[in-house]
């Protein structure tokens, strides 16, 4: 995961909140959907608020939270990875890929790499059924991913990067 500084940005809500006002705790999942689409991801700060804003308390937030694949608590890295679990995907051995995902990163679902440079994603179809089972990274689509290549794809990535810096 990203290293957090110990003093978080404190992200202004109020539009979002705005929107809410007299909502009830139903509408906690939507809110963190709008949370994270403004911010990106649900920063310790943003989860504070929106447990305040709707008398909830925070472990209670991230515990809603936290059993969703949606949503995330880290920013995205660098090069953002989503492996594709839908029906197509699965059949042709996707859980594998996501295990080597894992394995390689060292990372679950929703987390950034320490260094920034990779984040993973689970979603449930990326529209590339007949490619299955595809990784899409940073919006390129990895057709027929198999997990032994899992390792020299990631380093195809990290030169990318690494070519950048030295650029
Ligand atoms: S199920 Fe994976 S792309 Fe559609």
């Amino acid at each position: 995961m990203v290293e957090q500084s110990t003093i978080e940005q404190n992200f202004d809500l109020t539009e979002i909140l705005g929107r809410y006002k007299g909502a009830s705790r139903d509408a906690l999942i939507p809110l963190l959907q709008d949370v994270q689409d403004l911010i990106g991801y649900l920063p310790k700060s943003a989860v504070t608020q929106v447990a305040n804003f709707l008398n909830l308390p925070t472990s209670k937030v991230y515990g809603v939270a936290t059993f969703y694949n949606q949503f995330r608590f880290d920013p995205v890295g660098k090069f953002h990875i989503q492996i594709c679990r839908g029906t197509a995907c699965h059949v042709k051995g996707s859980a594998r890929v996501l295990e080597a995902l894992q394995r390689e990163l060292n990372i679950k679902p929703g987390q950034t790499t320490r260094d920034g440079v990779f984040s993973l994603e689970v979603v449930s179809c990326i529209g590339a059924c007949g490619l299955a089972p595809a990784v899409c990274i940073s919006g390129k689509v990895h057709a027929r991913v198999n997990p032994d290549e899992i390792k020299s794809l990631l380093k195809q990535y990290k030169e990318q990067k690494s070519a950048e810096v030295t650029v």
